[in-house]
């Protein structure tokens, strides 16, 4: 494997190149346009210069790996990738369109793998060319930084695209967690009722935001508390997540907090928009409730 083309210039997405680039393998980093997908390497080249200043990597080795991203428009330049991870917005429709077109230009050998934190597997490969060569590859954030990828072969899943994929994750020097397609696979079915809770227990008035996150910060042993991680993913992913969990299973547990619905409606999605549950826009984060 040499050539991979990521879907999706955003968080994840920029991660993914990164760290596919620092593994050696040319990245095609795509996004809906070239302004975008450009953003994505900008956004790379910053975190590079941070190692660089922290003298965690030289920077010829900076530069080498920069060079190895490619950004590039729509998937019309997939056509020689041997592999493509689709890392675009948490929505099946999305996700489904993105599969169609990268098919058009997919060659018969290559591997279409998706960073759905939390949407069948085995639903999803019926929009990929091959449901034998789709899969799921599932990476946390901070990419380059968080040491697991869980892998997800869906029903068709060939032992072949099982086997390709382990190898392209062991050398990015990650872990590998294997899961069955159920949905949130092993991660974010624990981690997404844990946020979610603690949004109830927000909007119960139990406790306010610092120390519901101070309480799993030191309690827990936690980096981050709930509602300062539900903030780093994005609430709107996160909603996004936990509506996949209830719709598929129909369970009341995965019910959505009322108040994180609201949070969302109110355009409040966390660190990318300036405020969720904290707010952003001066030097340290603010609770805002
Ligand atoms: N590339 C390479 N290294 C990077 C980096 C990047 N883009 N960004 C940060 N780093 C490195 C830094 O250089 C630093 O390294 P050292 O410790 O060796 O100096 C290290 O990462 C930590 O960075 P910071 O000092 O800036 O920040 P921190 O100590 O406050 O840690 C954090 C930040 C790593 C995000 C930590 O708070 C944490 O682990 N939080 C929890 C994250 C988590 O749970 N992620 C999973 C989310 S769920 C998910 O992703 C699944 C899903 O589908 C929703």
């Amino acid at each position: 494997m040499k050539i991979i083309g990521v879907v999706g210039a955003g968080q994840m997405g920029s991660g993914i190149a990164q760290v596919s680039a620092q593994a050696g393998y040319h990245v095609r980093l795509s996004d809906v346009d070239m302004a975008r997908a450009e953003k994505g390497k900008v956004s790379i080249a910053k975190a590079l210069d941070r190692l660089v200043q922290r003298e965690k990597m030289s920077e010829d080795e900076a530069a080498a790996l920069l060079n190895r991203i490619e950004p590039v428009a729509g998937s019309s330049s997939f056509a020689d990738a041997d592999m493509v991870i689709e890392a675009a917005t948490e929505k099946e429709e999305i996700k489904r369109a993105i599969f169609l077109d990268v098919g058009k230009v997919l060659r018969d050998d290559a591997i279409l793998a998706s960073n759905t934190s939390s949407i069948p597997i085995t639903r999803m490969a019926q929009a990929s060319p091959d449901p034998k060569r789709f899969i799921g590859i599932h990476f946390f954030n901070p990419v380059p930084v968080m040491g697991l990828i869980e892998v997800i072969p869906g029903l068709a899943t060939s032992d072949e695209t099982l086997e390709t994929v382990s190898d392209y994750v062991e050398t990015l020097k990650k872990e590998i967690v294997y899961a069955q397609d159920e949905p949130g696979f092993v991660v974010n079915r624990i981690l997404l009722p844990m946020i979610n809770e603690a949004v109830f227990v927000l909007g119960q008035s139990t406790a306010n935001i610092r120390d519901i996150d101070k309480g799993c910060r030191i309690g827990l042993n936690h980096p981050m508390g709930p509602l300062e991680l539900a903030d780093f993913v994005g609430l709107d992913t996160c909603l996004d997540i936990i509506k996949v969990l209830y719709n598929t299973t129909g369970d009341s547990k995965y019910r959505p907090a009322p108040l994180l619905v609201k949070y969302v409606e109110a355009g409040w999605l966390g660190r990318k928009t300036g405020r969720g549950f904290y707010d952003y826009s001066g030097p340290v984060p603010v609770p805002t409730r």
